[in-house]
């Protein structure tokens, strides 16, 4: 896949060049008593100790493909950590969007949605070889949705990131459907507005939206995800102000207004597009965001001070990024057989 990339950087200057390489409930109930039960019945906590006895080798075993995945194909992590994104944010973290649409069905399942895509195959890849090799040594046991947690940790690690510990005990979701997917993911062009109101409404804070938003440290998007703000930004017919001349320049070069190859990919992060540090707040700071909805975030007063906060202070990010993927991990978990499965294979139900 074409890859637009800088060849170097400093904090004052740095040259764009393109080179090519390969890639890649309402709970409606008349009855009270119904009512007051399910309000007595405890969270459906996570633990971090949850295969101790049934799978004590499970992050070891995922480690295993993980590092290997990241050595031989290194986009393996940004594409894993967008799929774990992608399936808390639709039904839950739950595997939803590892089910393949069955074949002859009208109902597609999540995959298959048209937000969904330009997901990498790299990221199902990973998830389809751990689950095989876990399921070798524990049969049964671990849910895919324990595994692509475990696995976003690990390429977030592997990438420079923060290592945190991964709670476990998610069942894997019955539900996987394309039609559930549009209102439950933000696009390239969301405004902050939308990023905060669809973030809220997975118990997600202000603060967990720009931390999160701070994947895109690493990673590509496709030209149609931007070529708006190159040329005809919010219908101005010219290009958004808030990109560096430099960047827009490059970017224009790679993402023709019309007919480019649309598979054609850039780096979110100019500066150090492989390695998951904090330059994505002060590339913001610098109209080097990629998407609008990333420079967004430091136009907008309610996520500015964030931005610079989190520019300045690399392990102050890595704390709350931590602390923001274990809120993402726990959207919509399920456990036990009346709301969920555990799967042998991902991509179909029990
Ligand atoms: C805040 C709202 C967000 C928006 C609007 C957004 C949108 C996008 C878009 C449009 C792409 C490019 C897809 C393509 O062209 O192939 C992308 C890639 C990516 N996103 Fe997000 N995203 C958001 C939040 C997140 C979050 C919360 C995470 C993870 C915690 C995340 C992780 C990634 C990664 C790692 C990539 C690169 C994927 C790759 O290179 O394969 N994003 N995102």
């Amino acid at each position: 896949m074409p890859v637009l990339s800088p060849t170097s950087s400093s904090s004052s200057s740095f040259v764009f060049t393109c080179f090519f390489i390969i890639l890649f409930v309402t709970i409606n109930s008349s009855n009270p008593v119904a009512i007051t039960t399910k309000a007595k019945r405890p969270p459906r906590q996570l633990s971090v100790n949850y295969y101790a006895k049934s799978c004590p080798q499970v992050e070891q075993l995922v480690g295993s493909i993980t590092s290997q995945q990241f050595k031989e194909i290194p986009v393996s992590a940004p594409a894993t950590i967008r799929l774990f994104f992608h399936d808390c944010f639709v039904e839950g973290c739950d595997a939803s969007i590892l089910i393949a649409t069955q074949p002859g069905s009208k109902i597609l399942a999540e995959k298959d949605a048209a937000d969904n895509r330009d997901l990498r195959t790299e990221g199902f890849d990973t998830i389809t070889r751990a689950k095989a090799l876990v399921e070798s040594k524990c049969p049964g046991i671990v849910s895919c949705a324990d595994i692509l947690a475990i696995a976003a940790r690990d390429f977030i690690h592997l990438a420079g990131g923060p290592y945190y510990v991964v709670k476990k005990g998610r069942w894997d979701g019955k539900i996987s459907m394309a039609s559930r997917v549009p209102n439950n993911l933000p696009h390239a062009n969301s405004t902050v507005d939308q990023l905060i109101k669809l973030f809220s409404s997975k118990g997600l804070t202000i603060q967990d939206l720009v931390v999160l938003s701070g994947a895109h440290t690493i990673g590509f998007a496709h030209c149609k995800n931007f070529v708006d703000r190159l040329y005809n930004y919010k219908g101005t017919k010219q290009a958004d102000p808030a990109i560096d001349p430099r960047l827009l320049k490059a970017l224009k070069m790679s993402c023709p207004q019309v007919g480019g190859n649309a598979d054609i990919v850039a780096p979110f992060d100019v500066t150090t597009p492989f390695v998951f540090d904090h330059a994505y707040y002060t590339n913001l700071q610098s109209k080097l965001g990629l998407l609008a909805s990333d420079e967004g975030l430091f136009l907008d007063p309610r996520t500015k001070p964030l931005v610079q906060s989190f520019g300045l202070d690399k392990a102050k990010f890595f704390l709350a990024f931590s602390a923001a993927m274990e809120k993402m991990g726990s959207i919509g978990v399920k456990r036990g057989r009346r709301h969920g499965e555990k799967r042998k294979a991902c991509s179909i139900h029990m």
